[in-house]
């Protein structure tokens, strides 16, 4: 059975009735405001479907790692862009009272779903809960699919579902991303090598070259022998059939920061026992702008380097030239999107930022996750 879409639910059935939308508002928070909306802005598209055609939309998401975090800033940074009430509760009578009361058009935000230890659980009972709450189920949390929490796969078994748009998009954007138009070019970076060690043997085999840069690579000149100084490594050594494969990029040059903080660019076989490796370097650039401009199609997930510390650059210069083809781009990963987010993409609507990190991971590893595999 395939996915029914939230826009397959005639209109006249909305009005009136109670929506529970499933949305991954999880956005960072710094000094107790949120800091970044891209997830907000992206999910806002369904809530404002649904609420101008009459239906009480009720919001359920998760924040953070933390259970005791609260999605009341989230509430306060909406109102920026839209319409909504806050409750501080979850299933209980707060929320019931609330529910009760709503008007056509009116939106709530439950409380962070992880308050409740059910959640995570998957916990029958706590699904129940949530779909006494409304008539239908709206799922939208693209970037939360790959958990098989209660919100995500535990509610549709109670109250008919549909995905939101956000949902729908993700997914053909990254179903675009599983089957690439060749010439075909994939960058895989930043930290996480167990996320993503699966992942590049995968695109070995899909793409006709795979760039693994940021700390990845530290893992890559290892196993060429080389010796990495202080840099970020992980416990696994990629496997002499993924160095030496044909479609196998890995940076020429990169930058390292020596212990008293300077900051030069080295080839890869001289790094000294006490600097550590914080990017690539302006060659490996060179290397990598023909086969940007010359693909079809690009994914790219991870920053080339230690951003938050200021090594931003070349991550930069490669959104830039991103930006300058006609190529199709998908590009995932809460601090990817973070990393170029000084750079204007706004001009090239081949550009797809994905909302989803770890989901888009496993999407584009498996082509299902368990919060789709619900829906269906
Ligand atoms: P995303 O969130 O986009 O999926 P990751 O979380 O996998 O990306 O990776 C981002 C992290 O990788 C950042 O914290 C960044 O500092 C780190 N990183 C990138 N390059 C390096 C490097 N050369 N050495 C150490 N860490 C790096
Ligand atoms: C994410 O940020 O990747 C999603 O919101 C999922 O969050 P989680 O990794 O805490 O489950
Ligand atoms: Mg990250």
């Amino acid at each position: 059975m395939t996915m029914r879409r939230v826009d397959d639910i005639p209109l006249s059935e909305l009005k009136g009735k109670h929506i529970l939308v499933r949305s991954d508002f999880n956005v960072p928070i710094v000094n107790g405001e949120v800091a970044d909306l891209f997830r907000v802005e992206q999910g806002w598209k369904t809530v404002q479907y649904l609420s101008e055609h009459g239906a009480k939309v009720i919001i359920i998401s998760h924040i953070g790692r933390d259970p005791q975090e609260s999605l009341e800033p989230v509430a306060r940074a909406i109102k920026k862009i839209g319409r909504v009430v806050f409750i501080a509760d979850l299933t209980g009578p707060a929320t019931r009272g609330a529910v009760y009361a709503m008007r056509e058009g009116e939106i709530l935000l439950l409380e962070n779903l992880r308050h409740d230890s059910r959640e995570a659980e998957n916990d029958e009972s706590f699904a129940k809960e949530l779909a006494s709450l409304a008539d239908i189920y709206v799922d939208d949390a693209f970037a939360a699919a790959h958990r098989a929490h209660a919100s995500i796969v535990g509610v549709a078994k109670f109250i008919p579902s549909y995905a939101g748009f956000l949902m729908c998009h993700e997914i053909q954007e990254i179903d675009s991303a599983r089957a690439p138009v060749h010439p075909s070019f994939a960058i895989l970076g930043g930290a996480k090598f167990e996320t993503k060690a699966p992942l590049i043997k995968l695109l070995l085999e899909k793409y006709d070259h795979v760039f693994i840069t940021g700390a990845l690579s530290n893992d890559v000149f290892r196993a060429r022998g080389l010796s990495v100084g202080r840099s970020l490594v992980s416990k696994e050594l990629p496997s002499e059939d993924i160095i030496s494969h044909p479609h196998f990029l890995a940076p020429i040059d990169v930058t390292v920061e020596s212990s008293d903080g300077h900051a030069r660019v080295k080839k890869p076989n001289e790094i000294l026992t006490d600097e550590r490796m914080v990017d690539i370097g302006p060659d490996t650039v060179a290397m990598l702008a023909p086969h940007i401009a010359e693909a079809n199609f690009i994914l790219w997930n991870g920053p080339t380097g230690i951003y938050e510390e200021g090594y931003d650059s070349y991550t930069e210069q490669i959104a830039q030239l991103a930006t300058k083809t006609q190529t199709k781009v998908v590009i995932g990963g809460g601090d990817t999107i973070a990393a170029i987010a000084n750079v204007d993409l706004s001009n090239n609507p081949n550009i797809f930022l994905s909302t989803g990190g770890g989901a888009m991971m496993e999407y584009l590893l498996k082509g299902n996750l368990p919060g789709i595999e619900a829906l269906k």
